[in-house]
């Protein structure tokens, strides 16, 4: 009797994922999970074709430089290739603390802890301070971690309107006073490229008595002095609690960070499941970061050049006549309002050899159905060049 009972829910677990919608339209159509056969920085091998990579997160272009490549190859001879554990228990080693060290430093803050990826950090960033009975402000537009780390806090959530400090007012006026608040916003929006606008949503926050989270993913490394980031760049450092992010963008690597107080980072130590329960950053991992952290001070032509190529970038498509969700920054989407209208766009830069990813409502909201495209430092004159004609063609084919 128990036995069928268990065969039946597994049945439906199975029938779950056999019938599931979006997995065979995923299926049937390929557009994600493509496994490239090969690439030399922001070129790569798809089919055996060549293409140009236009929608990773390399910012700073520095997964290919050779300081990067041989610290993570001369730390694996020196530590192994993992600590096989957690940093509370057995997995803590002193080339953790040097990068927390250090990121702490460039952001100007006491303390850091790092993780094995930015999605856990940020996550983290939220759910372990955050609990039942608190408030939650968050823009509605933050990404998937921070609303995970939203929902297992079991605080109250209230959104407010994308990067709009009015509304932000208006929610927190409707709420209890008496109830801890916390602010949760991103430096840049990955999907739109806007820059957080601090200087209003942080005063406000500061009126409020709000608790700040800012999710720095896509600022780190391309805003503020050397890349310190979206609080560098409005000098606002005073006015927001925790810094978290990834190390998987401009840090070249993989990995997460949270950076705040050291009394904030010692709470996280002990009360975060996701820093508890799970393993330490490897040595290639925390090394390759450290490389490209040293680069980014050592090394200011990168982030002129991702910046140059931005701009480049950004002309371009405007010529085109291109809706780019007013981005601000090197992460530049291409709205184009339906996946009828995203997918030939999508297959065309395809078959002119450029590669980008397509992002579709709900993962962004209705009518904003999208290409999402990202610049880096490494990309070349000719590679813009091919672009263009890319785009060029795609627009023709729409
Ligand atoms: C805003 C933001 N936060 C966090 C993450 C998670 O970072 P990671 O890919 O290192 O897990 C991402 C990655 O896409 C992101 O865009």
């Amino acid at each position: 009797m128990a036995l069928s009972f268990f065969t039946k829910n597994k049945k439906a677990h199975l029938a779950r994922c056999r019938d599931d919608y979006a997995t065979k339209m995923r299926l049937k159509y390929a557009p994600f999970y493509h496994a490239m056969e090969a690439q030399r920085g922001t070129t790569v091998q798809l089919g055996g074709k060549e293409m140009v990579m236009l929608s990773s997160n390399d910012y700073l272009g520095l997964s290919f430089h050779p300081k990067v490549i041989e610290a993570g190859r001369a730390a694996m001879l020196k530590w192994g290739t993992s600590t096989t554990g957690a940093r509370i228990s057995n997995g803590s080693r002193a080339f953790h603390l040097e990068l927390e060290e250090k990121l702490a430093a460039f952001l100007n803050r006491e303390a850091c802890h790092i993780s094995v990826a930015g999605y856990l950090s940020c996550l983290s960033s939220v759910a372990t301070f955050a609990q039942k009975g608190d408030v939650i402000f968050a823009d509605k537009n933050i990404h998937s971690c921070l609303w995970d780390g939203i929902r297992l806090s079991m605080a109250t959530v209230e959104r407010f309107s994308h990067n709009n400090p009015d509304d932000l007012r208006e929610v927190i006026a409707a709420t209890s006073p008496d109830a801890p608040k916390m602010l949760v916003i991103e430096g840049v929006y990955s999907m739109e490229g806007h820059i957080a606008r601090l200087p209003e949503l942080a005063e406000i926050a500061e009126e409020s008595d709000c608790f700040t989270v800012l999710d720095d993913a896509h600022g780190f490394g391309v805003l503020g002095r050397q890349g310190r980031g979206t609080v560098d760049h409005f000098a606002l450092n005073d006015k927001v609690d925790i810094i978290c992010g990834s190390m998987s963008k401009s840090l070249a690597s993989t990995g997460g960070f949270v950076a705040a107080s050291r009394e904030v980072i010692e709470y996280l130590r002990t009360n975060s499941k996701q820093t508890v329960f799970s393993a330490a950053v490897s040595p290639s991992q925390a090394a390759c970061a450290q490389a490209s952290l040293e680069l980014m001070q050592n090394e200011p032509e990168h982030l002129e050049k991702l910046w140059a190529n931005t701009r480049k970038y950004r002309a371009m498509l405007k010529s085109l006549g291109l809706d780019t969700w007013e981005s601000e920054t090197p992460a530049v989407p291409i709205v184009l309002g339906s996946k009828e209208r995203v997918y030939p766009f999508w297959k065309a830069l395809l078959d002119k050899g450029v590669f980008t990813v397509m992002s579709i409502a709900p993962a962004v909201p209705a009518g904003k159905d999208l290409i999402r495209t990202a610049i880096s430092a490494m990309h070349t004159e000719e590679q813009l060049e091919k672009i263009a004609e890319a785009m060029a063609y795609a627009v023709k084919k729409m």
